[in-house]
């Protein structure tokens, strides 16, 4: 019986796999890793590593790979459901009692997936041993798929007048097979239609490899079918969720350190043949945050290659200012464009893998300047032209949610924006040493900022933010209850601020007396200095901005103590600390 996702996921929630491996294993930290002797293997030097962060345990000497249900029933000869149990219990939970809905559900799906490995099975079959579709294996040789292609891919072939639903119907329920999304009903004829037929078809496989859903290729050169279907959304299918490939690529992320996202079955078919095959496709979708997330939890580093036509650099803008603003440090994206009319299928079955890989590190841009260089070629050279130009890059940089990326990201932006930028002829011929002095400067920047914490440069801005508007807060002092600052440096010039703030008389900057470098360092790494400059005189955009740092700031202070809780969770595994952390991450919700 299959347990529903939420369940399993409370279990991991609540184990962190260090939890469970230092059981039976002796585990040091190691940066943020845990590492150990191997339970798989006799070993004298330590192989064995576990991340808690991405919810794996690795060992490199076996190749063994898994989470915290694999581990346990690995290394105690449990199945699934024995160690489902046996976890629940160390975490805490009652055992889990399946309900009349479950066991349909776990019904629905076995004959959902029994359903489509027949089905895949039976037509790459007819494809492979069929004589009579001698044709459809003309045209795949003839778009270079080799018979191990085929294999590989489980790829096959339904024709015009197949009825696989009569072969079936007297095994399964018939609402279950329709389900499936394989047939669709001819009002006309009264029959179950085949929506795959004279059609090559490409199964997609559920992350743990079973087919849940089809693509298929018409061979007939004519316009008036669509080239390619897919399988609608059915109860176990949902598009937006779903890669290509993904089931194979990612156990590859131990040797590989990123992945190829590409656009179709035919990109993936051929890098893949062709020897690179760390690659996905999202398959006429376009790219969702979900299918981004999913690729995260095996692979950090990401490019995108669509096709060298406008359809797929459309695609691809669009995809670049929607991920830029889930962009987290440690998580990179880059996309590759190839020559006109190429797409990556066509392009590397002319050069071969090495060309394609080598053609990757020269030409793979990075999504910020990807973003800039787009927007930097539509502007022309006036005035109305670049202020449109630094708007439209200010508002995708501010769209950013993490506090590092977008400060680097904007800093970034406006860098290369005042290079752009020709003021006089004098300014023109120090542009070169104008440059290495900016990037330089860029670089002491980085180096700096690199021991800041995220919440101390917020702090930056909540102290910039006052100190720069100090009339406008001391009428609106109420905003500032209950806000403790983090550092211990910023929480002294606070406290004193605060006290002038609470006194009567007008305020100025000078009134402060601020030490002058604690004063230059604020202002340095206020990230929001660019964004208040922008709302100098608007009053109501100030204290708006001023209350979603403090937001923040109140979050950061939740998310400590969480974090405090679920250390002591991970060791005394109390169900009253799971309560308390509950209960912040609630409140943390709704600040
Ligand atoms: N696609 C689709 N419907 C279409 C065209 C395309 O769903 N009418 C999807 C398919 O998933 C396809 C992908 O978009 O694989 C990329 O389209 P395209 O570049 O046209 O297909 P190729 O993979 O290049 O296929 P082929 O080489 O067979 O023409
Ligand atoms: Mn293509």
């Amino acid at each position: 019986m299959k347990y529903p996702k939420e369940y399993l996921d409370e279990i991991k929630t609540r184990l962190k796999v260090s939890t469970v491996v230092s059981k039976s294993v002796n585990l040091k930290k190691r940066g943020k890793e845990f590492v150990g002797l191997s339970p798989f293997k006799t070993e004298k030097t330590p192989s064995f590593t576990v991340n808690d962060e991405k919810g794996f345990y690795h060992c490199f000497s076996t190749a063994e790979h898994g989470n915290i249900f694999d581990f346990i029933m690995k290394t105690q000869n449990l199945k699934f459901g024995e160690a489902v149990k046996y976890l629940a219990n160390l975490a805490g939970m009652q055992p889990y009692t399946f309900s009349k809905k479950d066991e349909e559900r776990e019904k629905k799906w076995n004959e959902y997936s029994e359903i489509f490995k027949m089905y895949v099975e039976f037509y790459h079959n007819e494809l492979l041993k069929n004589q009579d579709f001698n044709f459809a294996k003309e045209y795949l040789k003839k778009r270079r798929l080799s018979k191990e292609d085929v294999l590989n891919f489980k790829i096959g072939f339904v024709p015009f007048n197949s009825n696989f639903y009569e072969k079936i119907k007297s095994k399964f329920d018939e609402k279950n097979i329709i389900d499936t999304g394989l047939f669709y009903f001819d009002d006309k004829k009264k029959i179950y239609v085949e929506r795959f037929r004279d059609r090559i078809i490409f199964p997609i496989n559920s992350i743990t490899g079973q087919p849940i859903a089809l693509g298929g290729r018409t061979i007939k050169e004519n316009n008036y079918l669509a080239k390619y279907i897919n399988s609608p959304e059915t109860p176990f299918f949902k598009k937006g969720s779903n890669l290509y490939n993904l089931d194979y690529a990612r156990k590859l992320s131990n040797k590989i350190e990123y992945v190829y996202l590409v656009e179709g079955y035919m990109d993936v078919v051929g890098l893949r043949s062709k020897g690179i095959e760390n690659v996905v496709a999202n398959l006429g979708t376009s790219l969702t945050d979900r299918q981004i997330s999913v690729l995260n939890q095996f692979y950090d580093d990401l490019i995108i290659c669509f096709d060298g036509d406008e359809s797929g650099y459309k695609a691809a803008l669009r995809a670049a200012e929607n991920l830029i603003k889930e962009l987290k440090p440690e998580k990179q994206i880059s996309f590759l464009f190839l020559p006109d009319k190429e797409d990556p299928d066509s392009f590397v079955n002319k050069n071969g893998k090495d060309f394609f890989i080598e053609f990757t590190q020269e030409n793979k841009i990075s999504i910020h300047n990807f973003i800039f260089n787009h927007y930097k070629n539509e502007t022309k050279n006036d005035p109305s032209s670049l202020a449109i130009f630094e708007k439209k890059i200010r508002s995708i940089a501010y769209s950013i949610k993490d506090e590092f990326i977008k400060k680097y990201v904007l800093e970034f932006f406006l860098e290369k924006l005042s290079l752009l930028t020709p003021n006089t002829a004098q300014n023109k011929n120090k542009t070169f040493y104008k440059k290495t002095r900016s990037l330089q400067s860029t670089q002491k920047h980085f180096n700096e900022t690199k021991n800041l914490s995220s919440i101390e440069i917020k702090e930056f801005s909540f102290l910039y933010l006052i100190i720069n508007n100090l009339e406008l807060v001391k009428n609106y002092l109420n905003l500032l209850e209950n806000v403790k600052l983090f550092s211990n440096e910023n929480k002294i010039i606070y406290d004193s601020l605060l006290k002038k703030l609470q006194n009567d008389k007008p305020l100025s900057k000078n009134d402060l007396s601020l030490d002058p470098q604690i004063l230059e360092k604020i202002t340095q790494f206020a990230s929001i200095k660019h964004i208040l400059n922008k709302i100098k005189n608007e009053e109501y955009k100030i204290l708006e901005l001023l209350e979603e740092i403090i937001g923040d700031i109140k979050n950061h202070e939740l998310e400590a103590r969480i974090e405090k809780l679920e250390s002591k969770f991970s060791k005394d595994l109390d169900e009253s600390t799971f309560n308390e952390i509950r209960e912040l991450k609630k409140s943390q919700k709704i600040n």
